[in-house]
C-alpha cells in the first residue's frame, strides 16, 4: 500500500479483512456493542466503516478545538504540541513529554502505557527495564526498534511513581495517539497491557480475556486489526504469562505476513 496518502482506500481495508478471513483469523473479535451493529452489515463492510464504540467514562472530552487542531497536525507539529501540552496534570512533573519513536512509515505500531523515569529522562519510550524486554519481544518475531516499527504510549507524560494513568489523563492524551495512528496508518496495532488496550478500544478490557485474538480499531474510516497482549512489565512480574505473550506475538507475526501479501 502506498503509505504516503493520508487515508488508504476503504477497498484496502476490505481486502485486508478478506485476507484475515482467509487466514482463519476472522471474524475479528468484536466488543459487545459492535456485535449488534454487525448483524445489520456484511462483516467485511462493517470492518471498514463501523465506528469504535465509545464508553463515556473513558472519553472526557478535552476541548473540541484542541482535538480538531491535533487531528490536522503533521509529525513536526505533533512533537511541538506534545512538548508544550498542559492538557492534563501529568504535565506538572514531567521532565519532558515523550511522543514516540520509530519509523513513521511503519506497518507495526506498539502502544504502551506511559513513560517511566528513564523514558522521561531520555525522551524515548521503552528504554528502561521493560524496554529491554520489549526489544527482546520484537527480536523474537524478527523486528527491531525503528525498522518498520513505531512505539508510542497511551499518555505522553510520566505518571509519578509509575502509577497507572487515570481515564481522564488517557482521554486528554488520546487525540495525540489518534493522530499518530492516522499519520502512520499501521497495518497492525499491538496494545501492550490494559491501559493501552482500553484507550485504543475505548472500553473496558481485560487482557487475559481479550488476548489471543484480533480486535479492530477504526481510524479515518479504515479498520485496523489490533491485538491486545500483556505489557512487558506484567511479564517481568508473572512468568507464566510469557508463554501466552509468545502465542500472541506469533499470531501478530502471522497476521502481518498475511496482510503484507495484499500489498
Ligand atoms: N512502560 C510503558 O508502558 N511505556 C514506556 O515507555 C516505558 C515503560
Ligand atoms: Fe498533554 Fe498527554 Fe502530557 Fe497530558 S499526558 S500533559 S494530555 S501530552
Amino acid at each position: 500500500m502506498n503509505k504516503t496518502s493520508p487515508s488508504p482506500l476503504p477497498s484496502a481495508a476490505l481486502r485486508r479483512a478478506a485476507v484475515l478471513r482467509e487466514m482463519g483469523l476472522a471474524p475479528l473479535w468484536r466488543l459487545r456493542q459492535q456485535t449488534a451493529q454487525s448483524t445489520a452489515v456484511a462483516p467485511a463492510a462493517a470492518a471498514a466503516v463501523a465506528p469504535a464504540p465509545v464508553n463515556p467514562s473513558l472519553t472526557t472530552v478535552t476541548g473540541d478545538e484542541r482535538v480538531a487542531a491535533i487531528a490536522c497536525m503533521d509529525w513536526t507539529q505533533l512533537r511541538a504540541s506534545v512538548a508544550a501540552c498542559r492538557a492534563c496534570d501529568l504535565c506538572q512533573e514531567r521532565k519532558q513529554a515523550v511522543l514516540g519513536v520509530g519509523d513513521e512509515q511503519a506497518d507495526w505500531l506498539f502502544v504502551g502505557e506511559g513513560p517511566g523515569a528513564e523514558e522521561d529522562r531520555r525522551g524515548e519510550p521503552f528504554v528502561g527495564q521493560s524496554g529491554k524486554l520489549l526489544d527482546a519481544m520484537l527480536a523474537a518475531i524478527g523486528l527491531q526498534r525503528g525498522r518498520d516499527v513505531y512505539i508510542a504510549n497511551a499518555v505522553k507524560c510520566r505518571p509519578a511513581q509509575n502509577r497507572t494513568p487515570t481515564a481522564e489523563e488517557m482521554a486528554a492524551c488520546r487525540p495525540y495517539l489518534e493522530r499518530q495512528i492516522a499519520l502512520l496508518q499501521p497495518k497492525l496495532i499491538v496494545a501492550l497491557g490494559r491501559p493501552a488496550a482500553q484507550t485504543l478500544l475505548q472500553q473496558e478490557v481485560k487482557v487475559s480475556a481479550a488476548r489471543g485474538r484480533l480486535a479492530e480499531l477504526t481510524s479515518s474510516g479504515v479498520s485496523i486489526p489490533l491485538l491486545a497482549t500483556y505489557h512487558p512489565d506484567d511479564l517481568l512480574r508473572n512468568l507464566t504469562d510469557k508463554a501466552r505473550a509468545w502465542e500472541d506475538l506469533c499470531l501478530a507475526r502471522r497476521t502481518m505476513a498475511g496482510l503484507k501479501k495484499t500489498d
